[in-house]
């Protein structure tokens, strides 16, 4: 018996087939047990002749399953024609994470103060994040258990003030930008510390720029994200800046009257700022007899965290659906 002619027989015979019936009338014909083929498997002596009407059941058990796939898409498609007028499926929207959405605004904010948007590095050397900023040798922030080091030079920034140093080594003043970006701890992860977090930084340099106008550009800048509000600084200390400030807003929530977001003080802490310290233009090149300027730095999951009065600072890095289908 000839293998290959009785397999192209076949496949001829099926592709032809109308409907199941007579689908089901040439499997019989062709592999059924008194069909040619499975008489002559049974009477098989060599090898050759097996592996040949193997193949050509194989080559028909498909041919077979092929067309009734065929026919009955056909057979649906003639219950139920597409009809082009129903609506579509509906299709999940995918949405920008928080933190994204809410970098965006604060640095639409800034753009409209005609400020640049500086991209700093994240993998940054212990001069730019700590020497430069006029960091003591001795400060705790530069100890190994709470700086992640690459080597003895290198590390992730503690911190976006860095940028405020590549900015200006690479251009003359004025300088009006702010950075945003990831920063790095070593802090145990918590529902309030994550190792990885967001920090926006502020930087103005120009003739004769004072506290005042950094108090003025912490307004417009809360107001624009919280709405009106009234900006509290407290004296405080960094090695960058000289006098160096923390700013508070009151409480968006209780609009000062005292909540549990605000932990009935009124006021919700922001971040840190100053006068640019000399030493600091004095390690870019800038001459700090003729200018002045003013930084500021905040963390952004901070915010959204308060913003959104979530419970967990993890929240931002699970993914949950629940948590990022909601904004
Ligand atoms: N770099 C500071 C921090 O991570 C925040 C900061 C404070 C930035 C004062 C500034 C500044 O630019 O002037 O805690």
């Amino acid at each position: 018996m000839d293998a290959t002619a009785l397999e192209s027989e076949a496949q001829a015979a099926i592709a032809a087939a109308r409907d199941a019936d007579a689908l089901e009338e040439l499997r019989l014909h062709y592999l059924g047990r008194k069909s040619d083929l499975k008489l002559a498997l049974r009477q098989v002596r060599d090898r050759e002749t097996g592996i040949a009407l193997n193949a050509a059941r194989t080559a028909i058990e498909a041919a077979l399953a092929d067309r009734e796939a065929e026919l009955a898409a056909a057979a649906r498609e003639e219950q139920e024609p597409f009809d082009p007028t129903l609506p579509g499926e509906q299709l999940h929207r995918g949405s920008l994470h928080l933190i994204t959405q809410l970098r965006r605004r604060i640095e639409d904010i800034f753009l409209g103060m005609g400020y640049e948007v500086y991209d700093g590095r994240e993998v940054e050397t212990v001069w730019h994040n700590f020497d430069a900023l006029n960091q003591p040798e001795a400060h705790p922030s530069r100890d190994p258990r709470d700086t992640f080091y690459l080597d003895a030079e290198t590390l992730l920034r503690t911190h976006t003030s860095p940028s405020q140093i590549r900015a200006m080594q690479g251009q003359e003043p004025p300088v009006y930008l702010v950075s945003l970006g990831r920063t790095y701890r070593r802090d145990p992860l918590d529902a309030t510390h994550t190792p990885v977090f967001h920090q926006v930084e502020g930087l103005a340099v120009d003739r004769g720029i004072t506290l005042a106008d950094l108090r003025g550009t912490i307004e417009l800048f809360t107001s624009a994200i919280f709405g009106p509000r009234d900006v509290r600084m407290r004296t405080s200390f960094f090695p960058f800046t000289e006098p160096s400030v923390e700013f508070d807003i009151t409480c968006y929530l209780c609009d000062g009257s005292g909540c549990p977001v605000c932990k009935h003080s009124g006021w919700i802490e922001m971040g840190g700022a100053g006068v640019v310290d000399p030493n600091v233009f004095e390690a870019v090149g800038y001459d700090p007899e003729e200018w002045q300027g003013f930084a500021f730095g905040l963390g952004i999951d901070r915010i959204a965290f308060l913003r959104h009065g979530l419970p967990d600072l993890r929240l931002f890095w699970e993914n949950d659906l629940r948590m990022v289908r909601q904004f």
